[in-house]
């Protein structure tokens, strides 16, 4: 499989697309007229998002934006080959996963279990124990009224699991909360969870002879978790031996050290969620839901620490990294199921289910993850990053598609990587 995607990176987009559907995976031919008439396609234009559709989605809506989307490959994942759709502005990014992804091999990714909770918060209760007895001894009906009000959910197998309460201390006072944690199946559910909250609501109130001040699903999806875990013969890290321990034991370190400096913890992190953010955009997936969910998880011990941990197996002389992070993904609802592109990322990933989406893109996660750190302990980030800026800067400085390669090359003999040093080069390249 991993054959077919050599020098991938060195196609054209058309290219890319063509090999893409020759394998099944996309639905996209851009030689319309060249078909047998057998099978599906589609050409760019039909999955657009279309203006009319868009006008829909959001309040005072104008016209797209759009950022540059691109498949990043050599991802395996429980034994399945995947390219995966990433939508990013960011120049490395791709290129970083693809790397990863091939130096990490079969990556065995699970999801846990998927359940979103919800929240009824109570303020300025005064016998908070009372209100919370109150509110658990009439658990049975207070389930009957959430399985009514997501009956849709509940004939697919969804629907409210479990009701439980805990009270906070705040200046204020005390506040009674009554948790409801609920099966979306394959959506997010957060609209389907936010009705089940509004149709309970009242229901407390009567009962408890209190206010509820809000009732809301929440992002900290604990009962979402997923992991991914990748085991990476030692040897496989450089042709040089003893530079490919070196390696390990560095990787291995920069792991131990981003579990203890939060500074540092937040950049790892952050570079696992370059690869994850851009495959939830691809698959029209929320991604300030996720980022709020993936941070507030990787402060639970009470300090920031980094999602992923690396460290050396010398039994089997491999190095095995793992990461865990909730990931409440869904693959119909919401934006998903009218965003044509959100439907053709799907397709890529050979229409997953809500669970197999988060393993992937915990994966993603990982591999991502893996590139960055082993690029900081060898080489340094510049480097890489540097190279694929040069296309970047040699495009803002105005060079046409012409003028690009002969710029990127200049800009890389010179060693400088900046805006004035692309303007002269191109200058220079016209003559003037
Ligand atoms: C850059 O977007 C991401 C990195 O800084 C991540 C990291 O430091 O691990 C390279």
């Amino acid at each position: 499989m991993n054959q077919i995607f050599n020098g991938f990176y060195k196609k054209t987009p058309q290219e890319r697309l063509e090999i893409l559907h020759k394998l099944g995976w996309s639905k996209i031919r851009l030689d319309l007229t060249d078909e047998t008439g057998l099978e599906e396609v589609q050409s760019i234009d039909d999955i657009q998002l279309p203006n009319l559709v868009a006008d829909q989605m959001i309040e005072n809506y104008v016209f797209n934006y759009q950022l540059p989307l691109g498949v990043a490959v050599n991802f395996i994942v429980n034994d399945i080959p995947y390219s995966v759709p990433m939508a990013v502005e960011e120049p490395s990014v791709i290129a970083a996963a693809s790397n990863g992804a091939k130096k990490v091999g079969n990556i065995k990714a699970k999801m846990l279990k998927r359940e979103t909770i919800g929240q009824i918060v109570l303020p300025n209760v005064e016998k908070p124990m009372l209100i919370q007895d109150i509110i658990n001894s009439n658990e049975q009906e207070l389930m009957e009224i959430a399985k009514a009000a997501s009956e849709n959910m509940v004939k697919r197998g969804g629907g409210p699991r479990k009701i439980w309460t805990q009270t906070f201390e705040g200046d204020s006072g005390a506040f009674v909360t009554t948790y409801i944690s609920f099966d979306p199946c394959e959506a997010m559910g957060a609209n389907a969870l936010n009705t089940v909250l509004e149709n309970v609501a009242p229901r407390i109130a009567t009962l408890t002879d209190h206010e509820p001040l809000m009732s809301i699903l929440s992002n900290y999806a604990t009962e979402a978790i997923v992991t991914a875990r990748c085991e990476i013969p030692i040897i496989s890290l450089d042709k040089d031996a003893m530079l490919a321990e070196e390696i390990a034991h560095n990787i291995a370190l920069a792991s131990e050290y981003a579990q203890i400096d939060p500074y540092r913890a937040t950049t790892h992190n952050k570079g696992i969620m370059n690869g994850i953010d851009a495959v939830l955009i691809a698959t029209g997936n929320d991604w300030r839901a996720v980022e709020a969910g993936v941070h507030a998880y990787a402060s639970r011990s009470g300090v920031y620490r980094g999602l992923s941990k690396w460290k050396i197996d010398h039994s089997t002389n491999e190095l095995v990294g793992e990461i865990e992070l909730p990931l409440q993904l869904a693959t119909v609802g919401g934006t998903i199921s009218v965003h044509p592109t959100a439907q053709w990322a799907l397709d890529l990933l050979h229409q997953p289910t809500a669970n197999e989406l988060a393993e992937i893109v915990a994966s993603v996660g990982l591999a991502q993850n893996f590139a960055a750190i082993r690029a900081l302990v060898t080489e340094g980030i510049q480097k890489g990053h540097m190279a694929l800026q040069a296309r970047s800067l040699a495009l803002q400085v105005g060079a046409d598609l012409t003028e690009v390669d002969e710029v990127v090359k200049k800009l890389r003999e010179s060693g400088i990587m900046n805006s004035t040093k692309a303007k002269e080069i191109l200058s220079l390249l016209r003559g003037k």
